[in-house]
């Protein structure tokens, strides 16, 4: 639609006296997408205020993810996470929030001066995430009057939570229903899409084609839609990127193809889960999207981020690596001559490395709350050692990223198992935001 549109405008030969400024010179590289780069010009809608293609766009998504209506977003699924969390707490400023959300949904809560109250979460062998604890879940919910639940659905590393057990106590409560879907934007080609929620946001260019950070707010709750796009239209460039747009618009148009490339995804991904290898261990189980691929490490010689690094040298690129797995993440767009590469080097590495007792001693831990996370915004802070800031309360967030997810949040006691974590994550050469060993605490 998008892109069939400017390829008759741009036949047409219009000089641009408009933006961009790169006007669809040759003296720049021809690799980048100049040519097709745009603005609101006459014809061409505006999408923070969508009237022409960008409703038939819309509409179109909405069928794609069976919801009422869509809001496409060129800012990720960051912008629509701010959006969607500013838009329902108006008027209460409760919310509770899986403890593995997103940084984007703790940045919500420190704008909107929000009181957190935590989802306590459940994580396996490896220590990824696999659940909520549903029971702590439902003595949460039943605790308050909270103006909204945010839960994270699929998880980087692929885990589906119960939508339908969630959404059913929400409603009981009368409290609104987030999913943050960013990793799930394939749901619809797969048979655990699950559309019980009141507002979910997903990535397109994490798991589809569009390019990076396309994505879209998926909208049940028609009350709603209005002042989330409101709040979309601020928390969005007001210069949307047409490339980015293009991209949606050819990601939708090649959709019906998409369910074809999921079997092929699906038969190389079979393959690969069948494989026998004598120490690395693909995990899988049925509450877990097939396409994220975690590698654990754990019982063996060596780190998964070890295990990444050996990949690197073997020409593979990975996601993210942790203590005790890596994750690689695959889509309808790879090709078996990836999967045959990746096979090949997990058995030579599998050849070259040993059994040895080294289970992952990481626990995802909730910390004693002093202040909420806006409270901290104006405080005196202080660097301390690790072991100094041990009794202290943290000045800032702590996450390791990717994924992002705060291991410590601003207004949280740091204690000695808080650290112990810290240390293990940055003895595992794992990326940490903390500059040689130190942290922020409040005075
Ligand atoms: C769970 C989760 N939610 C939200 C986001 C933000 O998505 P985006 O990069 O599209 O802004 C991420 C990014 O990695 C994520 O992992």
């Amino acid at each position: 639609m998008l892109n069939k549109k400017l390829d008759l405008y741009l036949k047409e030969n219009y000089y641009p006296f408009h933006m961009p400024g790169s006007k669809r010179t040759n003296v720049l590289r021809n690799d980048l997408p100049y040519e097709r780069d745009l603005t609101e010009i006459d014809g061409f809608d505006n999408l923070n205020d969508p009237k022409d293609i960008f409703v038939i766009m819309e509409n179109r998504l909405s069928k794609i993810y069976d919801v009422n209506k869509t809001i496409i977003s060129t800012n990720g699924s960051t912008s629509g996470l701010l959006s969607v969390i500013r838009a329902l707490t108006y008027d209460n400023q409760n919310i509770l929030i899986e403890r593995s959300s997103h940084k984007a949904v703790y940045n919500a809560c420190e704008l909107n001066k929000l009181d957190v109250s935590y989802i306590d979460i459940i994580t396996n062998e490896i220590s990824a995430i696999v659940d909520i604890n549903y029971d702590d879940f439902e003595k949460k919910i039943s605790s308050k009057n909270f103006s909204c639940v945010v839960i994270t659905s699929p998880s980087y590393e692929g885990y589906i939570l119960d939508l339908d057990k969630i959404y059913k106590l929400c409603q009981k409560h009368s409290t609104k229903l987030v999913v943050d879907m960013a990793h799930g934007s394939h749901f619809p080609l797969t048979d655990c899409y699950n559309i019980s929620f009141d507002v979910a946001i997903t990535s397109f260019h994490k798991n589809l084609s569009a390019l990076t950070p396309a994505a879209a707010v998926l909208v049940n709750d028609l009350d709603i839609y209005d002042e989330v796009k409101r709040n979309m239209a601020i928390f969005q460039t007001s210069s949307p990127s047409y490339v980015i747009l293009q991209s949606i618009d050819e990601m939708i148009e090649k959709f019906s193809t998409f369910n074809k490339l999921y079997e092929n995804l699906m038969n190389n991904l079979l393959y690969l889960y069948s494989q026998d290898f004598k120490n690395l261990q693909v995990i899988d189980n049925k509450f877990k999207d097939k396409s994220k691929i975690l590698i654990s490490t754990n019982n063996t010689n060596i780190s998964g981020s070890k295990l990444a690094s050996i990949l690197k040298e073997e020409k593979i690129e990975i996601e993210m690596a942790y203590p005790n797995y890596a994750l690689l993440i695959s889509t309808i767009f790879d090709r078996k001559e990836g999967f045959d590469r990746l096979i090949k080097a997990l058995y030579k590495i599998d050849n070259d490395i040993s059994r040895m007792y080294n289970k992952s001693s990481f626990t995802f831990k909730i910390p004693n709350k002093s202040l909420e996370i806006y409270e901290c915004i104006n405080l005196n802070k202080n660097i301390y050692t690790l072991e100094d800031s041990i009794g202290k309360i943290c000045g800032d967030f702590i996450y390791a990223y990717p994924p992002g997810i705060p291991i410590l949040v601003p207004g949280e006691l740091i204690d000695e198992d808080i650290i112990k974590n810290i240390k293990f994550l940055l003895a595992n050469n794992i990326n940490m935001n903390i500059i040689d060993e130190n942290i922020s605490c409040i005075n």
